[in-house]
C-alpha cells in the first residue's frame, strides 16, 4: 500500500475534532440515555405484528434484533419528551410512544457516527434552505420553494417562510395561493424536503403534521434536537451497513440535472467496471480490499471508507477540496459544519458554513482523497488527474466571474426584472451555476467526460454568450430610453434555451 498522507496527520484529527460541539451539549441526550422505562419490545409485538407485518419483519432481520434492540429502544420515551405521542392505546406510568424519532435516539448507542454525521455538510441539508428565508442567500431558495412554485404569493407559511418585500416581484396573477398557504406547505413537502429534509412539526397530541413529515431528507430537523432518522442511507427497519455502502443508496438523491453524481458515475469507467463486474464487490464488510471486496471505486469508498490505512466516516465533507455547489467554487477551509449543531443545542435555523471540510483543512482533504485512489492508482497518474480537475474549476470560476460582473452592472441600473423568475438573464445566470456549471465540475471531479463537456463546458459557453447578448441589448436599451423601467418594458421576448 502507498501513503501519501504526511505522518501525524491522524494524531492531529483527533485533537481538532474533540475540541468541535458534543452531544452533551443537548440535554435531551442525557435524558434518553439515563431512562429506562419498564416495558419490553414483546409488548409491542402483541400489537404491530399484525398490523405492521412490512415493519416487523424488517427489523427482525436487522442485527438489532439480533443484539436485543427493539421497538421500546428506538420509540419509547418518557412522557414530557417533545416528540411524546399522547395518543397511543398504550402508556406506563412514566413512558409513551413517539413516532418521531431522530438521531438523537440512535446516539444513545452510536455516538460516533451521530457527532461524525452531525460535522457533516449532511447534518445542515435542513437548515440551510429555512436558513436562507432570513438572510439574503443568492437565490432565495425557500421563497423559491414556497412563494414561487408554490404560488403563495407573500403570504407566510408553515415555517415562518414569507413573500415579504416581494409583493413587487412575484407577479399577481402567480398568488394563486396567497390566501391558501397550506396548499404550498403541503406541496413543498413532496419537493426539497424529502432530500434536504426540513422542520418536523407535531401537534399537541404528538403526531406529525403532513407538511412536514413522513420525510427521510438528510438533515430532518426534530423537536428534541435530533439531525435526521439516519434512514437516508440506512432504511427502516432493516438499518443494513450493507445496504448504504453500495452507489444506489446515495443516488435516490445524488442524481437530475443540477448534481447528477449518479449519471456521473455511470458514464465514469469506475462505473462501467461497476455495472459489468458485480462479483468483484462484497457490500457485507466495510474492508475496501482488491480483488477480494472491491475493484473500482464507489461513492462509499471514496467518501467514506476506511480505505488504506483511513479512518471510515459518516462525515462525506471530510475528503471535498472544493466546495463544488456554490455559484463560485471556494477551497474549503478547516473546520466543522455548524447548522446541525445550532439546532441541536437550542432550535436555532443558521445557514451553516459552507466551508466545512477536512478539520486540517484543503489540502489534507485532498491528501486523504489521494490516498483512496492510491489503493489502486500510481501517484503519476493521481497527481495528473487532480491537475485537470482542479483547471476546470478553476476555469468554471472564469465562466462564473464574467456573469457575476453583467449580473452586477445590470441589478445597478435596475435592469433586472422585479420578478427574477420571469426574467431571462436571471434565468441565463441561475443555470450556469445551478446545473450546468456544477455538472461540469462534478464530471471532471468524478472521471465523466460527457458531464464534463457536453452537460457541462459546452453549455456554460452557451450561456455565457447568451447572456453577453442580453446584456448588450439591455445596455443599449437604456440608453436609447434613459430609464430602466421603459428599457425593459420595450424588450423584445427572448426565450431561454433551458439546458437540460
Ligand atoms: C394494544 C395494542 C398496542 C400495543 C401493545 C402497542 N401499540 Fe403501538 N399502536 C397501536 C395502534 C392501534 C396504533 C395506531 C394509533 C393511531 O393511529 O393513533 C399504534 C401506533 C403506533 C405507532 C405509530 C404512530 C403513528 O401515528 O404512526 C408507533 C411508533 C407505535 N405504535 C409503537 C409502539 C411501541 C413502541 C409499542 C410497545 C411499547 C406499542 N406501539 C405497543 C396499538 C398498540
Ligand atoms: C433502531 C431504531 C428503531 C427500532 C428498533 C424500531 N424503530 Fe420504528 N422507526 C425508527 C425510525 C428512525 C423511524 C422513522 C421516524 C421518522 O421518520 O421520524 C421509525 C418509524 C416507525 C413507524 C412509523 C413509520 C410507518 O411506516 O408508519 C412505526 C409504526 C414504527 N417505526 C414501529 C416500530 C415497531 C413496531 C418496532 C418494533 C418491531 C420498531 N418500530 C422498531 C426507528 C426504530
Ligand atoms: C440501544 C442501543 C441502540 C440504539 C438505540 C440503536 N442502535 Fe444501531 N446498533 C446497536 C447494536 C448493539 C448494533 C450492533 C449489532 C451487531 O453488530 O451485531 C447496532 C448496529 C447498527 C447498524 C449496523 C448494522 C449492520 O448491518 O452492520 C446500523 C446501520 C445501526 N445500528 C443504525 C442505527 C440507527 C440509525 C439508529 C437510530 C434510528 C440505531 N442504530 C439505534 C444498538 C443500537
Ligand atoms: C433529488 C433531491 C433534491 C431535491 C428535490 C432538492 N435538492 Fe437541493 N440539493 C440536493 C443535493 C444532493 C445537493 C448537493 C449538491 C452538491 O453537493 O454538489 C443539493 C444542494 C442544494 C443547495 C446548496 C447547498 C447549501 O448548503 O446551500 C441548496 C441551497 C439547495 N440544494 C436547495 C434546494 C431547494 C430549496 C430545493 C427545492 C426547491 C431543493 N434543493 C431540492 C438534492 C436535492
Ligand atoms: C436523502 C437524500 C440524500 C442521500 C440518500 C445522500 N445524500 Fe449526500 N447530500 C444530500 C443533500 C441534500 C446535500 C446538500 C446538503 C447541503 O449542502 O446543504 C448532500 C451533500 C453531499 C455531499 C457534499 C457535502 C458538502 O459538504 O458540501 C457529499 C460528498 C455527499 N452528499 C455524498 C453522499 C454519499 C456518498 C451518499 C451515499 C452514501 C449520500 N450523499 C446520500 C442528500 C443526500
Ligand atoms: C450518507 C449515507 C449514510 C447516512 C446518512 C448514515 N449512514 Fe450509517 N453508514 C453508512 C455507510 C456507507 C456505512 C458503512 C461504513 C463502513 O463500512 O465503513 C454505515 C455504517 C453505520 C454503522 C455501522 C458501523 C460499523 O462500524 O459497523 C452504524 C452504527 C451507523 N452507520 C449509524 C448511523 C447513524 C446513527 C446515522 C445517523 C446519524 C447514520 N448511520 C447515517 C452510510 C450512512
Ligand atoms: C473515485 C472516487 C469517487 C467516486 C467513485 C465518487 N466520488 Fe464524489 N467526488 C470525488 C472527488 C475527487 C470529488 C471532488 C473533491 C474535491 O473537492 O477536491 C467528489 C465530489 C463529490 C460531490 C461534490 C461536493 C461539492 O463540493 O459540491 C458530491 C456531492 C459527490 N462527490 C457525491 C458522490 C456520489 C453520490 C457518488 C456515487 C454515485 C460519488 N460521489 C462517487 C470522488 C469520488
Ligand atoms: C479499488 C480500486 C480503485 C480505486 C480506489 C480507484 N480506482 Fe480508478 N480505476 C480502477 C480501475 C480498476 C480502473 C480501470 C483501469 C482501466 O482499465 O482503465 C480505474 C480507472 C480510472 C480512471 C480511468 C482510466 C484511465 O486510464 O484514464 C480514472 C481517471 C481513475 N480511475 C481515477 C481514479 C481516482 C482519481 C481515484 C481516487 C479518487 C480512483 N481512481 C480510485 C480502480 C480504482
Amino acid at each position: 500500500m502507498k501513503k501519501i498522507v504526511t505522518a501525524g496527520l491522524g494524531l492531529a484529527v483527533l485533537t481538532t475534532a474533540s475540541m468541535a460541539a458534543s452531544l452533551n451539549d443537548n440535554p435531551n441526550y442525557k435524558k434518553l440515555k439515563n431512562f429506562h422505562p419498564k416495558v419490553k419490545s414483546e409488548t409491542c409485538l402483541m400489537c404491530h405484528k399484525g398490523t405492521d407485518a412490512g415493519i416487523v419483519a424488517d427489523w427482525q432481520h436487522s442485527k438489532h434484533a439480533k443484539a436485543g434492540v427493539g421497538c421500546v429502544e428506538c420509540h419509547v420515551v418518557p412522557k414530557d419528551y417533545p416528540t411524546a405521542l399522547k395518543s397511543h392505546p398504550i402508556k406506563g406510568s412514566n413512558w409513551t410512544v413517539a413516532v418521531a424519532v431522530s438521531s438523537l435516539t440512535c446516539a444513545k448507542c452510536h455516538s460516533k457516527e451521530v457527532t461524525e454525521y452531525m460535522n457533516s455538510g449532511h447534518s445542515r441539508g435542513g437548515a440551510q434552505w429555512l436558513a436562507a428565508n432570513g438572510s439574503k442567500h443568492g437565490y432565495l431558495m425557500s421563497k423559491l420553494a414556497y412563494n414561487y412554485e408554490g404560488m403563495r404569493g407573500n403570504s407566510k407559511g408553515i415555517n415562518g417562510t414569507d413573500g415579504k418585500h416581494m409583493n413587487a416581484g412575484i407577479r399577481k396573477e402567480f398568488q394563486a395561493n396567497q390566501n391558501t398557504p397550506r396548499i404550498s406547505d403541503l406541496s413543498v413537502a413532496n419537493i426539497c424536503i424529502q432530500c434536504h429534509g426540513g422542520i418536523v412539526k407535531l401537534d399537541k397530541n404528538g403526531k406529525p403534521d403532513a407538511a412536514t413529515w413522513p420525510n427521510d431528507g438528510i438533515g430532518a430537523l426534530y423537536p428534541d434536537g435530533g439531525v435526521s432518522n439516519c434512514t437516508s442511507c440506512h432504511s427502516r427497519h432493516k438499518f443494513s451497513a450493507a445496504e448504504a455502502r453500495q452507489p444506489g443508496a446515495c443516488t435516490n438523491c445524488h442524481l437530475g440535472p443540477d448534481h447528477p453524481d449518479k449519471e456521473v458515475f455511470e458514464s465514469s469507467v469506475h462505473g462501467h467496471i461497476f455495472d459489468t463486474n458485480e462479483e468483484d464487490y462484497d457490500f457485507s464488510t466495510g474492508a475496501q480490499k482488491p480483488g477480494k471486496t472491491v475493484r473500482a471505486g464507489t461513492c462509499f469508498t471514496c467518501h467514506m471508507s476506511g480505505i488504506n490505512g483511513l479512518h471510515a466516516t459518516h462525515n462525506v465533507s471530510e475528503r471535498l477540496k472544493w466546495n463544488l455547489w456554490a455559484p463560485k467554487s471556494f477551497e474549503r477551509t478547516k473546520g466543522a459544519e455548524t447548522a446541525g449543531w445550532a439546532w441541536y443545542k437550542n432550535r436555532k435555523i443558521l445557514r451553516g458554513n459552507p466551508k466545512a471540510g477536512n478539520p486540517q483543512g484543503p489540502e489534507a482533504a485532498r491528501s486523504e482523497m489521494k490516498q483512496v485512489c492510491a489503493t489502486c492508482h500510481e501517484a503519476t497518474f493521481t497527481n495528473n488527474y487532480f491537475q485537470r480537475v482542479d483547471a476546470q474549476v478553476t476555469l468554471y470560476n472564469q465562466y462564473r466571474t464574467m456573469a457575476e460582473k453583467m449580473m452586477k452592472e445590470l441589478k445597478a441600473k435596475g435592469l433586472i426584472k422585479a420578478d427574477v423568475w420571469s426574467d431571462p438573464f436571471f434565468k441565463l445566470d441561475y443555470y450556469l451555476w445551478h446545473h450546468e456549471g456544477r455538472r461540469m465540475r462534478h464530471g471532471a471531479a468524478m472521471g465523466s467526460p460527457d458531464y464534463a463537456h457536453w452537460h457541462g463546458v459546452f453549455q456554460v459557453m452557451q450561456d455565457i454568450r447568451e447572456m453577453k447578448d442580453i446584456y448588450d441589448y439591455r445596455m443599449k436599451m437604456y440608453k436609447k430610453y434613459g430609464s430602466a423601467k421603459k428599457a425593459l418594458e420595450n424588450e423584445v421576448p427572448m426565450p431561454v434555451v433551458t439546458h437540460e
